[in-house]
C-alpha cells in the first residue's frame, strides 16, 4: 500500500510502501482514505524538529487531518457501518492507570505526556490508502459534508479553544447569563491572529458565535485570504499597514484574542493590548528560536489590573469533534462558497514532496486518494 511518510534517521520525506492494516479487535473499523489535509505540523515534522515514528518503526506515516470511507467493521462495532464517511481524532490516551484525564477520555489534557498522536507522535497517520481505528476514535460525517469534512480536525482547534474560553468567562455574570438564544459573543470583540486555515476557520467560528470579529494578518489587501475573511463578515486588517496600537484603536476593548499565527513576537505584542476582562488563547506551536524582548512588566500589570485570562489549548476532545461537525454544517449552509474556498488545492500523493517541503502556497492543501 502506498503512503506518505518521513524517515528521520535518513532525513527522507516521500512515498513509502506500508503494509495493509488488519482488523485485530472486534471494535475496529477499516477505513479507505479519501482526503488528508496538510498543515504546519506536517511541514515541521518534515524538517525533523518534531514528530516521532512508532516504536520499532524506522518511518512515520504522516497525516492527522483525515476524511475516510468505511470499508469494513469488526463484529462489535455498533454505530458505524460500511459506506459511512468518518473523521478520526488525533490523540490517543497514555497507558498510565493513574492519568485521570486519559482515563476520563480527555487525552487532550494528558497529565503524563505519554499520549501518542496519529501522524505526529509514535503512531502512524492517515496519509495512506487504508487505515484501521477503534470505533470510539471515529466521528461519522454526514454525506453533505463530503467535500469539506477534511476541515473538521483543524476546526476542532477553534472548538476546543472556545469551550475553554466560555468556561473561563463564566466568571463574568453578563456573559454567563446571556439571554437564551442570543449568540454568546454578541456585543463582544474578537481578534484572530493569522489568516491561515486555523485563523480563517477560527474567524468563522467567532462570527457564528456573534463576535464582532477582526482578523489581523500580514499580507496587504486585496488577497484571497482577506477576501474569505470578509466574505463571512469579519474585518481584515493588514499588519503591514497597521501597527498593533492602531489595531486596538480600530477595535476598541478586545474581549478575545484567538492566536493562530505561531509567531511569538506578534502574539505578545497583541497580548499587550488585550482588553478589560479579556481572554487570550494561544494555539500556535513555534519552533524554538532565540529569546525575544517583550514588555513583561506591562503585560503582567495588565493581566492583573484588567482581570485577564491566558489560555493554552492543544488538540481536541470528543465534544470538540462533535461541535466541529455541527458547525461545519452551519458554515456550509451559511457560507457555501467561502467554506469550500478554504481548500485551495487537491493533489495526488506524487506531489507530496513539493507540498510538504516547498514554500507553503494557497490556504489548505489536501492530498486526495480518490
Ligand atoms: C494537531 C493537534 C496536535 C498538535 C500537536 C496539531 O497540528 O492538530 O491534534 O495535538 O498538532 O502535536
Ligand atoms: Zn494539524
Amino acid at each position: 500500500m502506498q503512503a506518505v511518510g518521513v524517515i528521520p534517521s535518513k532525513k527522507e520525506v516521500g512515498v513509502l510502501e506500508h503494509s495493509n492494516p488488519e482488523i485485530r479487535h472486534d471494535d475496529v473499523v477499516r477505513v479507505r482514505c479519501l482526503e488528508v489535509g496538510i498543515c504546519g505540523t506536517d511541514r515541521e515534522i518534515c524538517t525533523f524538529v518534531y514528530g516521532q515514528p512508532p516504536e520499532g518503526s524506522e518511518y512515520l506515516i504522516l497525516g492527522h487531518e483525515s476524511l475516510g470511507e468505511v470499508i469494513d467493521v469488526g463484529s462489535a462495532v455498533k454505530n458505524i457501518k460500511v459506506g459511512d464517511l468518518v473523521v478520526p481524532s488525533v490523540r490517543r490516551p497514555c497507558e498510565h492507570q493513574d492519568c485521570q484525564p486519559c482515563r476520563a477520555g480527555l487525552q487532550d489534557f494528558c497529565a503524563t505526556g505519554d499520549f501518542v498522536e496519529r501522524g505526529i507522535k509514535a503512531r502512524h497517520g492517515y496519509m495512506t490508502e487504508e487505515y484501521s481505528e477503534h470505533e470510539q476514535f471515529l466521528y461519522v460525517a454526514p454525506k453533505n459534508l463530503r467535500d469539506v469534512a477534511v476541515l473538521v480536525e483543524p476546526l476542532t482547534i477553534a472548538e476546543k479553544a472556545m469551550a475553554q474560553v466560555w468556561l473561563a468567562q463564566q466568571r463574568l455574570p453578563w456573559v454567563k447569563n446571556n439571554p437564551q438564544g442570543t449568540p454568546r459573543g454578541k456585543g463582544l470583540k474578537a481578534v484572530v491572529l493569522g489568516a491561515g486555515p486555523i485563523g480563517i476557520l477560527g474567524a468563522m467560528k467567532m462570527v457564528s458565535e456573534g463576535f464582532d470579529t477582526y482578523v489581523y494578518s500580514r499580507s496587504r489587501k486585496p488577497n484571497p485570504k482577506a477576501a474569505l475573511v470578509e466574505a463571512v463578515g469579519a474585518k481584515y486588517i493588514s499588519a503591514l499597514d497597521h501597527t498593533v496600537d492602531e489595531l486596538v484603536e480600530m477595535v476598541g476593548n478586545i474581549d478575545l484574542v484567538y492566536e493562530a499565527i505561531g509567531v511569538s513576537s506578534v502574539a505578545y505584542d497583541v497580548l499587550r493590548v488585550l482588553g478589560n476582562n479579556g481572554a487570550f488563547v494561544f494555539t500556535g506551536i513555534p519552533a524554538p528560536k532565540p529569546p525575544i524582548e517583550v514588555d513583561a512588566d506591562l503585560i503582567m500589570r495588565n493581566v492583573v489590573l484588567k482581570n485577564q485570562v491566558i489560555i493554552g489549548s492543544v488538540n481536541a476532545d470528543a465534544a470538540a469533534f462533535e461541535a466541529a461537525l455541527a458547525d461545519l454544517d452551519v458554515f456550509v449552509k451559511r457560507w457555501p462558497e467561502t467554506i469550500r474556498a478554504v481548500i485551495t488545492g487537491r493533489f495526488s500523493i506524487d506531489d507530496c514532496q513539493s507540498l510538504l517541503l516547498d514554500k507553503a502556497q494557497g490556504i489548505k492543501n489536501v492530498v486526495s486518494f480518490t
